[in-house]
C-alpha cells in the first residue's frame, strides 16, 4: 500500500483543487438567488462526487454534520475510490463556507477542504469555538485566549512597534460580540466587522494587503479547524477553545473523545503533522476571486492550495469550458 504521506505529496496536493473547484462552480449557479440550502446542496453534491474519484480511503472527520442530520458528507462518511485498499486520509471540509453570503451575493464565500493523514485533524463537534489569531512574524505564544482582548492587542501592538489604536481586528458581526467590540473600541482599535465567513477572516491576518492584524471572537468549531490547517501552511498563530451552550453540546464533544471541555487548543493540536489546505472562491473576496462566467460558457476560478510540511502555497487560476 502507498503510504499516506507519499499520497499527500504526489497526488493530493493538486487533486484537492479539482475538488474545491467543482464545489465552487456548482455553488456559483446559486449566487444571489436567496436560497442558502440549495447553494449548499449544490456544493456538497459536487464536492462529494469529486472526492469519490480520488484513489484514497478517505474519512470525513469534519463535514456537513452528524449522520442523522446530513445526507451527504456527514462526519464518518467514507469517500474515495480505494476504500479499504488506498491510503487512509482524514478530511475536514466545508463545501460552501458562507451559505448566506452566497445567497446574498456577498463577499468571501469559499469552497474549502483540509486533508491530513489519519488521526491528525481534531474531530471537532459542531459547536462554537472562541478563536484568536495573528499573522506570521510574531514571537511564539504572543496571543493567549486566557488573557483579555485588551492584553492580546497590547502584546501584538508592542511586538509590531505600534500603539494599540493602530491595530485592526477582524470580528464576526454578531450580537454576541457586543462586549468584545466595545472593549476593542475602548482602546481605539480598528474593527473590520464581517457578516459571515470566518475561515477567510482568520486567513486574512496572514495577508499584509488586508491590513488586518488579528482575528477575535466565536464562530463554528469546524471552521476553526479548517482555518488552523490553513495557518499551519502559511504561518501565523491560532488559539481555539470550544464553547458549549448546553448539555447536549457537551455530550457531543465527549462522544468525539474530548474530555477537557475548557481546553485551549493550539494550531498544531487542531491540525497535526503534514496537512494540505485548499480553497476556491465562490464569490469575490479578500483571499480569492469568485467564479466568473464569461460569454460562450467559459468560466474562470481562482484557488489556493498549500501544504504544511513544505510551506508551499500555489495559486491556481482555472479556465473551464463547457463540455460537449
Ligand atoms: P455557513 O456557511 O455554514 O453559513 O457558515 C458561515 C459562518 O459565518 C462561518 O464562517 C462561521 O464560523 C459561522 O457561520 C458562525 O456562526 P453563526 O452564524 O451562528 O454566528
Amino acid at each position: 500500500m502507498v503510504s499516506a504521506s507519499k499520497v499527500l505529496d504526489r497526488v493530493l496536493v493538486l487533486e484537492m483543487v479539482r475538488v474545491t473547484e467543482a464545489a465552487a462552480i456548482n455553488a456559483s449557479t446559486l449566487i444571489g438567488r436567496g436560497d442558502e440550502k440549495a447553494a449548499d446542496a449544490a456544493a456538497v453534491e459536487a464536492m462529494r462526487a469529486a472526492l469519490n474519484e480520488l484513489a484514497m480511503d478517505g474519512t470525513v472527520v469534519i463535514g456537513e454534520g452528524e449522520r442523522d442530520e446530513a445526507p451527504m458528507l456527514y462526519i464518518g462518511e467514507k469517500v474515495g475510490s480505494a476504500i479499504g485498499t488506498g491510503p487512509r486520509i482524514d478530511i475536514a471540509l466545508d463545501p460552501l463556507e458562507g451559505t448566506t453570503i452566497t445567497a446574498k451575493a456577498g463577499p468571501n464565500a469559499l469552497a474549502v477542504l483540509a486533508v491530513a493523514e489519519e488521526g491528525n485533524l481534531l474531530n471537532a463537534p459542531d459547536v462554537y469555538m472562541d478563536k484568536l489569531a495573528v499573522g506570521p512574524g510574531y514571537p511564539d505564544g504572543i496571543i493567549d485566549l486566557a488573557k483579555s482582548a485588551t492584553e492580546n492587542v497590547q502584546a501584538v501592538a508592542k511586538a509590531k512597534g505600534v500603539e494599540p489604536n493602530e491595530i485592526i481586528v477582524c470580528v464576526l458581526d454578531r450580537p454576541r460580540h457586543e462586549k468584545l467590540i466595545a472593549e476593542l473600541r475602548g482602546i481605539g482599535c480598528g474593527i473590520m466587522l464581517i457578516p459571515d465567513g470566518d475561515v477567510a477572516g482568520v486567513i486574512a491576518v496572514t495577508n499584509p494587503e488586508t491590513t488586518i492584524d488579528m482575528y477575535m471572537g466565536s464562530g463554528g468549531a469546524p471552521e476553526g479547524v479548517l482555518a488552523a490547517a490553513a495557518l499551519r501552511c502559511v504561518g501565523g498563530q491560532f488559539k481555539g477553545r470550544l464553547l458549549f451552550r448546553n448539555d447536549d453540546e457537551r455530550a457531543r464533544a465527549r462522544k468525539w473523545g474530548i474530555t477537557d471541555l475548557d481546553y485551549i487548543y493550539d494550531l498544531k493540536e487542531l491540525a497535526k503533522g503534514d496537512c494540505i489546505f485548499a480553497a476556491t472562491g465562490v464569490t469575490d473576496g479578500s483571499l480569492l476571486d469568485g467564479v466568473k462566467r464569461l460569454p460562450g460558457g467559459k468560466m474562470t476560478t481562482e484557488s489556493v492550495v498549500m501544504r504544511a510540511s513544505s510551506g508551499t502555497v500555489r495559486w491556481v487560476r482555472g479556465e473551464h469550458r463547457k463540455q460537449g
